[in-house]
């Protein structure tokens, strides 16, 4: 768990607009700053970044949040991994970090220093071998993508590494994955005779590589090990030079091969990304789904395609998320991405993927392919096949579905199946809270959010009887408690982050994007005054209007003592 004081510190000390800066160029307007929205695609700008306020806001979209947020949208990052990368471009540690693991994030700055000069030393090292530039060239690659993606070429010979660090007996040379030492303790380059195409992470630092042979050679690609920077099973190669891509697209598409990804952005599908020679795993759904609400698998025709896709699938189905989209798209046999779109172009590469197969549609196509449904037996192992994958699933709409439609293949009910699988069956779903009729104090309350939003130490003026109803009552009791719970002064940012997510999110969202309008020079605590003042009048009136419908023509005859008490006070106060 970080501590709230540390997250507090990191939004007090990285300014957002240079943070943002660093993917999306922005412009000043005003006292805010502006840019076309990186999180959809617009041709006039509607992503504003409040300065003052330390927080974005996109009219067009309704992305919004603090630096935090673009970090974990923008990079498709948990919040943890987030709050890490941010902490590390400001130089501070998250103190949940053991010292040790402080002494690890020096050794991590190392590594990426030398992998970042290996690759400048593989790029320079392709300028100068012909035999590797034909072969990029015969693979139909131009020069311009092979930049995009930084390819190089390690040359052959066992220690060329020595040219370009002064020290080859370095721990970090081993520790990337540069170096490899045999039992005398004596080193060689890992990667020799090879093009090589650098691994980047979504903050566009090298962490790895991989390393094709010049035409035939064993084994095809070598791989940089795992490493403390570089973790397979997290790490979508492509994904970097992607990410913009997959945002105009509202798609990523995923592929095997290094080589598929670079041909497919050569001929203009710039949103793919390749595993690196392992499965897709669910950490790599979860973090496409971060960032689309699209994801499409591409798997070779041949049978390894079609175990791979199988793998994907259950892989994919624990992150299931109602309304996002993951298709399976399958390539005629003896095709890879690469030789497809070479062969067949992009629009019809594009048209395959338009044809791919819904995720549900794959796994019943799949499961009915693999047993007889017409014998009891083959429904039995249909029955049993599907149950790890039907209870995985935590999306509950596409949950319910499969679920009806599998029970309807093996010709049980859904009852039945639910009760075979000891699933509880979804209740009545919750209905939604009945619509309040006109809350004539609503935009009264809207204000007074706005007014805390601006500046949240307001809610310690609050008067302590403070009471109203509704979501925006509800809101502001909320941001007051949290508000009088901290010490010191308290920032919009800070506040903005420990409401992200919560019930009120949509509601803080709204008034954020009213208060982008307000301005640096803004006296709030004259629009606090006046909105209570107008709130008291507001309250007097309803009071007084509700005594009125009890006396019903009789005056105060139709009244208790206490009501008459509090109309007679009522009437005096104005
Ligand atoms: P493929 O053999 O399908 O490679 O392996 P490819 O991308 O079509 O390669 P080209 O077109 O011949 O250049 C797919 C992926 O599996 C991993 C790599 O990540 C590769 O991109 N792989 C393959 C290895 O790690 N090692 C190997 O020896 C082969
Ligand atoms: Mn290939």
């Amino acid at each position: 768990m970080i501590p709230k004081s540390f997250i507090h510190d990191l939004l007090s000390r990285l300014d957002i607009v240079d943070v943002i800066e660093r993917y999306v160029p922005l412009k000043k307007a005003g006292s805010n700053y502006i840019a076309c929205c990186p999180f959809h695609n617009e041709k006039s700008p509607s992503f504003t970044v409040s300065r003052s306020k330390q927080f974005y806001h996109c009219f067009g979209c309704g992305a919004h949040g603090t630096i935090i947020g673009f970090a974990m949208e923008h990079g498709g990052l948990g919040f943890v991994d987030a709050v890490e990368e941010l902490a590390s471009s400001a130089g501070m540690i998250v103190p949940s970090e053991v010292p040790e693991q402080a002494l690890h994030h020096k050794v991590a700055q190392d590594l990426y220093e030398v992998l970042q000069s290996a690759t400048r030393y593989f790029r320079d090292q392709l300028k100068l071998s012909p035999p590797a530039i034909d072969y990029l060239k015969q693979r139909g690659l131009s020069g311009e993508i092979a930049l995009r993606f930084g390819i190089g070429y390690a040359p052959e010979g066992w220690q060329n590494l020595r040219s370009i660090f002064a020290n080859y007996q370095d721990s970090s040379l081993l520790e990337a994955g540069l170096v490899i030492e045999n039992e005398d303790g004596k080193r060689y380059d890992r990667f020799r005779d090879r093009i090589m195409f650098p691994i980047v992470n979504v903050r566009g630092q090298v962490i790895g590589f991989g390393g094709r042979v010049l035409g035939s050679g064993d084994p095809k690609y070598l791989n940089s090990p795992e490493t403390e920077l570089f973790d397979k099973g997290r790490e979508l190669y492509g994904l970097f030079q992607a990410l913009k891509a997959i945002r105009t697209n509202r798609q990523v598409l995923v592929v095997e091969g290094y080589m598929d990804v670079v041909a497919l952005a050569q001929h203009g599908i710039e949103y793919a990304v390749a595993t690196l020679g392992t499965a897709t795993t669910p950490y790599h759904v979860q973090k496409m789904l971060r960032l689309t609400d699209k994801v499409m698998f591409c798997f070779d025709g041949d049978a390894a395609g079609q175990r791979a896709a199988w793998r994907a699938m259950e892989n994919a189905l624990p992150q299931l998320v109602d309304g996002k989209h993951i298709g399976f798209l399958f390539l005629p046999l003896r095709h890879d991405p690469d030789s497809f779109v070479r062969e067949h172009g992009t629009a019809a590469f594009e048209q395959l993927l338009h044809e791919a197969l819904p995720l549900s549609s794959y796994m019943l196509r799949e499961l009915s392919m693999q047993v007889d449904l017409y014998t009891q037996e083959g429904r039995t192992s249909l029955l049993q096949r599907a149950k790890p994958l039907l209870t995985v699933i935590s999306a509950p709409t596409t949950a319910l579905l499969l679920r009806k439609e599998v029970a309807a293949l093996a010709g049980i009910t859904q009852a039945e199946l639910e009760a075979l699988y000891v699933i509880k069956p979804i209740g009545a779903l919750p209905r939604r809270a009945p619509q309040k009729a006109a809350r004539p104090v609503a935009s009264n309350l809207r204000v007074l959010l706005r007014c805390l939003l601006f500046q949240p130490d307001l809610a310690r003026e609050l008067p302590e009887n403070w009471v109203a109803v509704g979501e925006e009552a509800a809101a502001i009791t909320a941001l007051t408690e949290w508000s009088r719970a901290q010490e010191g002064a308290i920032s919009t940012a800070a506040m903005i982050q420990n409401f992200q997510g919560t019930v009120h999110d949509s509601l803080f969202s709204a008034e954020q994007a009213e208060i982008m309008q307000w301005g640096e020079t803004f006296n709030v605590a004259a629009e606090f005054q006046d909105v209570l003042t107008r709130l008291r009048i507001e309250e007097r009136k309803q009071k007084l209007q509700a005594l009125d419908v009890k006396m019903h023509g009789a005056g105060m005859k139709g009244l208790n003592e206490q009501e008459r008490l509090l109309y007679l006070q009522l009437l005096q106060r104005s």
